[in-house]
């Protein structure tokens, strides 16, 4: 046992034996105020025994005199609002029960407050309060409902069974719930003080739903066995390059001019995965910066046109820009911008039509009752399209629709990513509207900086 452990141990003791200490007083006291009341009875009685005995008061009135008394001690000294309340007909409120009523709600409003599902439990394991989220775990939830009708988890009735018998102060259970759907959950059973109210809280369960701390773990883990399998892809065949080069293409020139050819491509894609890697990784942990840059979506689209020019030119494909009026300026950061837009403008470029156009447009919307105005940009191919199963999974890490047609043309799988992201951070919005056979349309859409700005 470690010696935290002991301390926590020692106070808890400590704090258990004065709890107990305080129920052994308020009992004394009851039986101390019984004993208040009956002795000036007892002592009257002995008086009015003496006066019988010597004559000086007849049985029947002493009988009557000593019933009396009783009553009156019986009733003293509760307050005269009770036999108001009495005679009305209406439920006492003792300060006592107004104590309790106090009490109870500031430990429902307490549960209430914590921000995970949450349940107390009496001292015979019923349910007397939870709070919302537990609600919404446990449909069947109800106060005065035993801990087994809520849970039908072995492991945590047996968990709330040992807190009940103080055989522990906090269980840790780990429970798999199937319905209404299936989610791991952890639950930690926490003993509480003993109360001199029977009917206050004795056991809290708290729950944490560890189903999306499971997806985002399968998802890390899926991104890493992805980037590592795209890594070793290339990594592999360069070995296997080397190794012939070092055996049977050693003296042959022309095997190891083309050899080296391919070897520089299997890198050169090894370094765009990874500078695409370090990019996402970037943008995701700036994701909640928001951006203060102003950017003009005119200028902007203009100079990635151009900057693309070389690479359309070398698929034969011709750009055309169509610029909106008056600058269309943005709260921005103008390289993340650049970013969305080559990568939106290469992909029209790579998996539209060789030969084909390319058309970039900008303009301006002012949709009624939005309190301000929209820019967007446009990138529409005359390509092939998507086919709409694809669609809403594109923005996905490494997907793509064809995985052998993104490599030979020098894809990764992770520039849409990298698009959503920086769209999300910028809190613009990306649609993809496409057709099979019909070529594909990528619109951005920003909100307009105001005129002041
Ligand atoms: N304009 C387009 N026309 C047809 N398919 C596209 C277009 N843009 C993107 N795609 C599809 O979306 C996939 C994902 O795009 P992206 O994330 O940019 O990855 P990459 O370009 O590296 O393959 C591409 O592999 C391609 O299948
Ligand atoms: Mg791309």
């Amino acid at each position: 046992m470690s010696l935290g452990t002991a301390l926590s141990n020692i106070r808890w003791a400590e704090r258990k034996a004065d709890t107990e200490a305080r129920i052994a007083a308020a009992s004394l006291t009851a039986r101390h105020r019984l004993s208040v009341r009956l002795m000036p009875v007892a002592a009257a009685s002995s008086i009015f025994v003496i006066l019988v005995l010597f004559g000086a008061l007849s049985l029947p009135a002493a009988v009557a005199a000593v019933a009396g008394l009783v009553f009156a001690a019986a009733i003293w000294p509760l307050d005269v609002t009770a036999f108001i309340d009495v005679l009305a007909g209406r439920p006492h409120v003792t300060a006592i029960s107004r104590a309790t009523e106090t009490e109870r709600n500031s430990w429902s409003a307490v549960i209430d407050a914590i921000p995970t599902a949450a349940l107390a439990l009496d001292a015979n394991g019923t349910l007397l309060h939870s709070n919302r989220l537990a609600a919404e775990m446990f449909p069947k939830i109800r106060t005065g409902l035993p801990m087994s009708q809520v849970s039908r988890s072995p492991d945590l009735l047996m968990a709330v069974d040992r807190a009940l018998a103080s055989e522990e102060e906090r269980i840790d259970v780990e429970l798999v719930e199937r319905v209404p759907v299936e989610r791991r959950v952890a639950a930690t059973v926490s003993l509480l003080m003993p109360s001199v109210d029977t009917s206050a809280p004795r056991v809290l369960v708290t729950f944490r739903d560890l189903t999306e701390q499971d997806r985002l773990g399968q998802m890390r883990t899926d991104f890493i066995a992805n980037a590592s399998h795209e890594l070793r892809t290339p990594l592999a065949s360069l070995r296997a390059f080397v190794e012939t080069l070092q055996g049977p293409a050693r003296d042959d020139a022309n095997a190891r001019k083309r050899f080296l050819q391919l070897m520089a491509s299997q890198a050169e894609r090894m370094t765009r995965l990874i500078d695409d890697l370090l990019s996402l990784s970037r943008v995701e942990m700036r994701v909640h910066l928001p951006p203060r840059g102003i950017v003009d979506l005119n200028e902007t689209a203009a100079y990635v046109c151009q900057s693309l020019e070389p690479v359309a030119e070398a698929a034969s494909v011709k750009i055309t820009l169509l610029r909106e009026d008056s600058p269309a300026r943005i709260r921005a950061d103008r390289e993340e911008i650049v970013q969305v837009l080559q990568n939106l403008i290469q992909n029209a470029i790579k998996y539209g039509r060789e030969g084909g156009s390319v058309e970039v447009r900008v303009g301006r919307d002012t949709p009624p009752g939005s309190g301000g105005s929209k820019v967007w940009v446009n990138v529409t191919d005359d390509g092939p399209g998507i086919a709409p199963e694809h669609l809403p999974r594109l923005t996905e890490r490494f997907y793509r629709v064809s995985v052998v047609s993104s490599r030979d043309k020098g894809g990764t799988g992770l520039g849409l990513a990298i698009v959503k992201h920086i769209l999300n951070r910028h809190r613009a919005d990306l649609r993809i509207a496409s057709r099979l056979g019909a070529g594909s349309t990528f619109t951005v859409t920003f909100d307009e900086l105001g005129g002041a700005a």
